[in-house]
């Protein structure tokens, strides 16, 4: 016996098309039958494109986030015996906040469960990173997660195919229709993972500037307001941060130099955008769960962070105490004159460091791991002629002149007194 279909797909997408609202069952509906297979690749690539120029109603985006939700499984940490509380960036270049924030939250007695993802493009994924240490697996069962979070109480691993099935099917179409820009679609693809994956609390880190997601501050606040409504109503606590991200985070851009500077931060050291940012928001996700006002810098400094980090590497089968990879060619680039760094854009330096390796351009690439920049000197630092500036680090010498061909106009030195052009605050507003 054939079953009778509840809707016309094509109904629905002229409705879109025209500047309608679609309802809670059609939207259900839609997503259940893309997701077993029904509503074919370009149906729903028109109706991506659609919701892409006409947007969508806070209602319909809930729905939409409610369906992918319900499209898998989700994870429950109630019986944990612990809150738990997670943190999501939008990505962005050298940021690596996730590496030693997971492990000092942890510390404070809470669990995160961090679902993480991989590199594509310019930003760089947390599961790269982290597989620059020995052994560390990114794949663990949820039993195995959830016995981790009991003890060790911080788990970094790849989300499996099981939650929001929907959301991997359609995000893997958008990025091949032009169709990733879309802020109800990228607030719905977000959210219904992270609250999928059961997190009581969850801090939003939405990245503005050239080399974020959103360029501009207006649509990053947007994205980031439908977001926290979307988590406030599936009852998850949840803030969100604006940051800047027109210059890299840090001094690294890459995989194995960010988990050392991640672990400079965990010694009680570190660049001070990196620490600021990890320190407000660990301070964040621990009053979401009921910890307010508490001091988290020290353990930062009396090693409880950096006890944690070595926990929580070892039960994934990492070796907390192996050589990090090294590059097999480098190459600096120097200061021309004396003068002020004034300029240092994210977005150049981050395709600079994909270039020499660091990241992928197809999802089935590997990533060379010692591959990326560093940075030796910021924007507003002063420097002198014959002074390195950054180095780049890469397995394969060919690779520098495009690398180098991506930063030609990327950073600036000016004269002492000139303004430096880097967007303004690091943390330039917060939605809850
Ligand atoms: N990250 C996601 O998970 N989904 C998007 O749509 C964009 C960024």
């Amino acid at each position: 016996m054939s079953v009778v279909e509840p809707f016309d797909v094509v109904d629905l997408i002229r409705s879109k098309r025209d500047g309608g609202a679609l309802d809670s069952p059609e939207i259900a509906w839609l997503i259940d039958a893309y997701t077993r297979g029904y509503v074919a690749e370009e149906q729903m690539a028109a109706m991506a494109m659609a919701i892409f120029l006409n947007g969508m109603t806070r209602s319909e985006i809930r729905d939409l986030t409610m369906a992918m939700i319900a499209s898998g499984d989700t994870m429950n940490f109630d019986t944990l015996g612990k809150r738990t509380t997670d943190k999501h960036s939008t990505g962005g270049v050298g940021d690596k906040i996730t590496l030693p924030l997971t492990p000092l939250v942890a510390s404070f007695g809470v669990a995160v469960p961090q679902l993480s993802g991989r590199g594509l493009g310019h930003t760089g994924g947390t599961l790269d990173k982290l597989e620059s240490i020995a052994g560390w697996r990114a794949s663990i069962s949820p039993a195995e997660m959830r016995a981790q979070l009991a003890d060790v109480g911080a788990v970094v691993c790849a989300a499996g195919s099981g939650l929001a099935p929907a959301d991997g099917k359609l995000y893997a179409l958008r990025d091949i229709t032009g169709t990733v820009e879309a802020i109800p679609l990228i607030a719905s693809s977000i959210m219904s993972k992270k609250i999928a994956e059961g997190t009581s609390a969850l801090v939003l880190d939405v990245k503005f500037g050239s080399g974020a997601f959103l360029q501009d501050i207006e649509r990053s606040r947007e994205l980031a307001s439908t977001m926290v409504a979307l988590g406030t109503d599936a009852g998850v606590a949840t803030t969100a941060f604006l940051t800047n991200m027109n210059v890299p985070l840090g001094r690294a851009i890459g995989n194995a130099n960010e988990v050392r500077e991640s672990l400079e931060v965990l010694a009680g050291g570190g660049p001070t955008d990196v620490v600021e940012l990890t320190v407000t928001f660990a301070r964040e996700m621990l009053a979401l769960v009921g910890q307010t006002d508490v001091d988290v810098a020290p353990a930062l400094q009396d090693g409880r962070a950096m006890d944690t980090w070595r926990r929580m590497i070892a039960a994934q089968g990492g070796d907390p105490d192996a050589a990090l990879p090294v590059p097999r060619e480098t190459s600096t680039v120097t200061a021309d004159r004396d003068g002020v760094v004034v300029e240092q854009r994210a977005l150049p330096f981050g395709i600079a460091a994909w270039r020499l390796g660091a990241g992928r351009a197809r999802k089935q690439d590997p990533v060379a791991h010692a591959a990326g920049i560093d940075l030796h000197a910021k924007p507003g630092d002063i420097v002198t002629k014959g002074q390195p500036l950054f180095t780049l680090n890469t397995d394969e010498p060919e690779r520098f002149a495009r690398a180098l061909e991506a930063l030609d106009g990327a950073y600036r030195i000016g004269a002492h007194g000139d303004a430096v052009i880097d967007g303004g605050p690091l943390v330039a507003g917060r939605i809850d």
